[in-house]
């Protein structure tokens, strides 16, 4: 086998953000893209001698991109790939083959939630052997590495067959192509009450899972559908197609908007779930209600214990800053630790590692526990229906219950997207020089009581992360949150956070922008949204 040399330069901006390398699909098809930022994986990491697992989301150009990654693993030394079949890997599956294999990591290929197609997104990055994304020291590594780059290394062959699963050879290196559905599906049984999920449904418990054309398609048939007996039919667009059919694989109330529609329609079955394009994300939706990403948290946090995986109750619980506090409450309650971590699952990988915390959850539509080391959207789903086997009740029982326990954090995302970057720059710019002189001022009748730019110091490993997010706190607990995107592809996001507590008992039942209309305008007011970016309204609400 040969492998050759090819000379490159280095390509501006193969800077990893949130959650690794994302950019329009003609960009990473374009000469060199691809292999620069492979090759630069490799450099950091090491190939020799190593296993490592491989897989995407299934969108336009993930089979290909595959076969150039199969082929730079093998000339640049490793001795063994996994491969989901057709290069087919949920994000939380790869991050399960990556551990149970005790791999020295996995190239994920996605752009998650963001539309797929020759003029959309791809993306790729890079875990690390505890299946987790790689932290922020190894992506700036990765990128620095792109900017020195020369050369990559690539292996003469043709394409290897991966539409079966088997054992072939790539050079000296072995490719194992392994069913993407069935370890993950031996691991959703070990932890949940299968047995009693089934029993519900044989029962007449009535569910819509949709999979927005994504990778989980075949992962909720087989465990919905064939273990755990739900309706044949429950499981829709379950075929994952490379530009999600055209839709935007984001669940949320925006962009599942069907799904909203059957939730709140007069046929409602019991229970409603999405994921997103790699399965990480999920959204959960009783009928007639809609149960927001911080509350779900919170709610499984509070019942987790009535799934035998965690019957043993929880270490930890983990939030992101933006994610409202509900489940810090839980945690106290419970009378076990709770953290706020900066944006972006890679931050919860060392409390999870360090047995610190179990479940993490940001308000972004990612929930997941120490199974993985990523955000796992079915895992969710089966939680809550492992809840509702249980506890026998409606989702707007638990609802209800949960809030009349622990009050209820109000909270709604606003985002206001392709702002031109400079615009969303110097508004940011701006908020951060005013930080120091807002102490005290009264806005909407609310007095701040303070306001930072979050910064995070790692409780495992001492690294500290700054500037992550302007924090503008009020004396009743109220909290307003800005930051720009990590994950975008097109100019800039911003995404306002609003949270307001009601302890209860009464004002429990509001809709959530009514209970935040104040904070909503003190947020524009402080930081001049429209006179800096022309935007009065924001064009997703979640
Ligand atoms: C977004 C979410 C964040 C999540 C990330 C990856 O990042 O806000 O919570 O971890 O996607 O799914 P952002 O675009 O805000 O940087
Ligand atoms: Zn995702």
């Amino acid at each position: 086998m040969t492998i050759t040399i090819v000379a490159t330069k280095p390509i501006a901006g193969q800077k990893p953000g949130t959650s690794g390398l994302r950019k329009k699909t003609p960009v990473f098809m374009g000469p060199h893209y691809l292999e620069n930022f492979v090759q630069a994986i490799f450099d950091v990491v090491g190939a020799e001698g190593k296993t490592f697992v491989l897989g995407g989301d299934g969108r336009y150009f993930n089979d290909r991109a595959a076969q150039v990654i199969l082929r730079m693993t093998a000339a640049n030394g490793a001795a063994r790939v996994i491969v989901g079949q057709g290069a087919i890997l949920s994000t939380p599956a790869a991050s399960h083959l990556i551990r149970l294999n005790k791999t020295d990591g996995g190239i994920i290929m996605s752009a998650s939630h963001n539309p797929g197609g020759p003029e959309e997104d791809f993306g790729v990055k890079f875990n690390m052997p505890n299946g987790g994304p790689a932290p922020e020291g190894v992506t700036e590594a990765m990128y620095q590495r792109t900017t020195m780059l020369t050369e990559y290394k690539m292996l003469v062959a043709q394409d290897v067959d991966l539409s079966v699963v088997g054992r072939s050879h790539l050079g000296g290196m072995v490719v194992d192509v392994v069913d993407p559905v069935a370890d993950y599906a031996t691991l959703m049984e070990s932890l949940f009450n299968f047995s009693a999920i089934r029993a519900m449904f044989a029962g007449g418990f009535r569910m819509r899972m949709d999979s927005m054309c994504a990778v989980t398609g075949p992962y909720a048939v087989e465990i919905l559908e064939r273990r755990l007996g739900a309706e044949p039919g429950t499981c829709v667009n379950a075929v994952p197609l490379p530009d999600f059919g055209g839709m935007h694989p984001d669940p949320n109330p925006t962009w599942a908007k069907a799904l909203m529609d059957e939730m709140f329609g007069p046929d409602a079955p019991d229970f409603g779930a999405a994921s997103d394009g790699d399965g990480d994300r999920n959204m959960v939706v009783g009928r007639g209600i809609y149960v927001s990403p911080s509350d779900s948290l919170a709610v499984l946090a509070a019942n987790a214990h009535l799934a035998p995986g965690y019957k043993a109750g929880l270490k930890g619980v983990a939030r992101s800053m933006p994610t409202s506090a509900a489940a810090d409450r839980v945690a106290a309650a419970l009378g076990i630790a709770s953290y706020e971590t900066p944006t972006g699952w890679k931050f919860f990988g060392n409390l999870l590692d360090a047995g610190r915390a179990t479940i993490c959850g940001e308000e972004s539509f990612g929930t997941g526990s120490d199974h993985v080391r990523e955000k796992d959207g079915l895992w969710a789903i089966l939680l809550w229906l492992n809840i509702l086997a249980v506890r026998r009740e409606s989702v707007a029982a638990i609802l209800s219950q949960h809030w009349g326990k622990f009050g209820r954090n109000y909270y709604s995302r606003h985002d206001f997207e392709a702002i031109a970057t400079d615009k969303a720059d110097a508004m940011m710019a701006a908020l951060r020089a005013s930080l120091p002189g807002l102490k005290g001022r009264v806005v909407e009748g609310m007095t701040i009581a303070g306001a930072d730019d979050f910064a995070y110091t790692d409780p495992v490993d001492g690294s500290i992360s700054k500037a992550q997010g302007v924090r503008l706190m009020f004396e009743d607990g109220s909290r307003i949150v800005l930051r720009l995107s990590g994950t975008g592809t097109e100019g800039a996001t911003l995404r306002l956070y609003l949270e307001r507590y009601a302890a209860g008992p009464m004002g429990l039942d509001l809709d959530p922008q009514e209970a935040l209309a104040g904070i909503i305008r003190a947020a524009h007011e402080l930081a001049g949204i429209e006179r800096f970016t022309g935007r009065t309204a924001p064009n997703v609400v979640t």
